[in-house]
Parts: C-alpha cells; structure tokens; sequence
C-alpha cells in the first residue's frame, strides 16, 4: 500500500506539469547505451498525455556534472529517444529557466513534451537550493511537480527537495511502482525468503545483510566478496566456497556446487531479493552462476522476485533481450535509492509528496 498521493489522485487535465525523471543512463559516444530509465518513464508520461496535460515539462540530471555544463551529459539525445519511444514531438531547451524557457513552453502543444537541461549543470540543484527551484517553476508556470525519478528518490537535492514546498507534489506510477515492490519484501513477504547477494564490495553489501538477516530465511552470498572470503557464523548464511578461475586461478564466478545449493535454495523460496552479480557477467565464460539464477527467477511466476543494483538489473535485462519469455515481479531502476528504501532510510523524494 502506498500513502502518498500519485497522479491518480489528482486532476492533471489542463494543468501544467512538471516530471522530475530520472535519466542518468550510461552513454558513449554521444550513444545512450541502455535506455531502461527513459523507458520506464513512459507510463507516467503517456497517463499525462491521455488525461490532458496542458504542458508536461520534463527535468532530470545525468552524470555528475558538478554545477558546470559538461557537453557529453546534455539530455539532449534523450529527447530523441522520447520522441521514438512515444511518438510524438519532443522539444529540447538547453537550459532549465529563463527567456529561452518560457518562449519553448508557450509554443508546447498539447500531446507534445518538452525536456529541460540536466538539472546539474547549475550548482543550485545538488545544492537543494530554493532560489534555483523557485526559477524553475517561474519560468515553467508549473501548477505541481510529479516525482517519477525513483532511482534519485534519496537525494536532498532542488528538483527532488526544495521545489516539492512550493506547488504540490505527487508520485509518478514509476516511483509508485517501486516503492510499493520494495515495501513488499519488507513487510508482507511470503516465506522462505531468499536474499541472493553477490557483486564486490562487502562495505555495500553488509548493510543489506544486516537489514534482512532478521525477516529473511536464508541469505546465499556469491560474487567477488565470496571469492574474497567473506565470512560468517550465522547458519541462515550462505556462502559460496568453489568458483570457476581464469588461466591465472582468480576466481570469476561462483562455482557448479554453490550454483546447484543457490538453485536447490531458490526451488524453495517463495520470495527471492537479489542484488550482486554472481560472477563477472561482463565476460560470457564467467556469467554461468547468475544466468542459472536469473533463468530460474524468470521462468517460475510463482516466485515475487526483486531484482536490484545497477550490474543485476543491467544483467538481467540483458538476458531478457534474448529470452523474452523471463519475467521478475520487479528489476529495480534504482541503485541506491532502492538500497536505502530497503534499509528504511528516509527518502525526500518520497516523504515531501502529499499524504493520501
Ligand atoms: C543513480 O544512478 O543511482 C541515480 O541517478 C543517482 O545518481 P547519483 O548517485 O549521482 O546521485
């Protein structure tokens, strides 16, 4: 169940709308090279489009710019892939405010979309300054913001923060989403509960641990911090002991009997959260551990099964390309914003939007 007040709630026909997405998608090249974000913002934009949006301006950041205008992380490639993806026109303004700004949204139609300029080419934004939110809602004459970044929902910054105590503020369906497959393995899990970790760094991954050590019934750890000797008392705790090397003995992936416990572990479970690559998915010769698991998780419906973390979920996706017929209740596009949601930390872009 979700407390807070969703564009569902509110009356958005002939409304100006501001969306805070979150496209921080990897690029090369001037290429974006997954574009899952931008298209799991589609369902908030086309429910804005068909309820009779007046204006829908779209905000979002990329990279880390650091308040200075870094040509390589303009959104302007991602207006084309909107425009694509939705088919429709899709303007784009290399700015966030101003004369420029103002002239684009008085010339929007309805049906159209305008996107503004990675927000964090303005120092104001990571500054969660209010003069800057303040600029952004003058020029875009916005009748509320709607917070569909969930993978930005942790950050205190202006888009996600300040701007939310000026016009009212509403979930997208994506934050909704989320938010609402997140808090079901937190508080309504059907049991056995499976928390699959795996990835590289036990500074990240021991808090995920900690946090579900109480709830879950079994944790299986793989990866590079199982290779690395990860090591635990705990008998609910799992970890992998033989791995598959390279011609040098490093050890890439978890190996055929720790893969065949994790499959035996997953026949049982009736919810599995995974975050961490099994093995270095990046090189087919070491992705044989978590392709077993991802297959495993997406042919079996009857598993409510969470996806989390920028390398699973990219994995993940990947597999789905080529096997369509997988499918997990839910593949988080939030890497920390997912983490902290599940660790129960408070999350701005969550907690400043209207209550139901
Ligand atoms: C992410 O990719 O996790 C979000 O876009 C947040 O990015 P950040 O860690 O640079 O704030």
């Amino acid at each position: 169940m979700f407390h807070k007040k969703t564009i569902r709630d509110i009356n958005v026909k002939d409304q100006t709308v501001l969306v805070r997405t979150d496209y921080n998608v990897p690029m090369e090249d001037g290429k974006i090279t997954d574009d899952n974000r931008i298209v799991e913002s589609f369902e908030t934009l086309k429910y804005l489009l068909e309820k009779g949006a007046k204006k829908i301006i779209v905000v979002s950041h990329m990279g880390r710019p650091d308040g200075k205008r870094v040509p390589e992380l303009s959104l302007k490639p991602v207006a084309e892939v909107m425009a694509r993806g939705l088919g429709i026109k899709v303007d784009f303004v290399d700015d966030v405010s101003g004369p420029e700004v103002e002239m684009a949204i008085e010339d929007l139609k309805k049906g159209e979309i305008l996107l503004l300029e990675n927000l964090r080419f303005w120092p104001g934004e990571e500054e969660n300054s209010e003069d800057f939110a303040h600029e952004i809602v003058d020029s875009a004459h916005a009748d509320m913001i709607v917070e569909d970044g969930f993978a930005v929902v942790h950050r205190t910054h202006a888009s996600v923060d300040a701007i939310t105590h000026l016009i009212p503020a509403v979930a997208g369906l994506l934050v909704e989403k989320e938010a609402v497959g997140l808090s079901k393995v937190m508080s309504s899990a059907e049991h056995p509960m499976l928390v699959i970790i795996g990835g590289a760094k036990v500074e990240d991954k021991q808090p995920l641990i900690e946090a579900f050590l109480p709830t879950a019934d079994k944790i299986a750890v793989g990866g590079k911090i199982a290779a690395d000797g990860y090591e635990t008392k705990d008998a609910k705790i799992y970890v992998a002991e033989d791995f598959d090397t390279d011609g040098e003995g490093a050890k890439l992936d978890i190996g055929p009997v720790a893969t065949a416990e994790i499959a035996k572990i997953i026949s049982e479970a009736k919810t599995v959260i995974w975050n961490g690559a099994l093995g270095k998915v990046e090189d087919p010769a070491f992705d044989t551990s978590s392709t077993v698991v991802a297959k495993l998780l997406g042919e079996n419906p009857e598993i409510y099964s969470v996806i989390l973390g920028g390398d699973t979920t990219g994995f993940v996706r990947y597999l789905q390309s080529q096997f369509p017929e997988l499918e997990y209740s839910l593949v988080s596009t939030g890497g920390g914003a997912a983490l902290e949601f599940l660790l129960g930390k408070e999350l701005p872009g969550i907690e400043n939007l209207e209550d139901k």
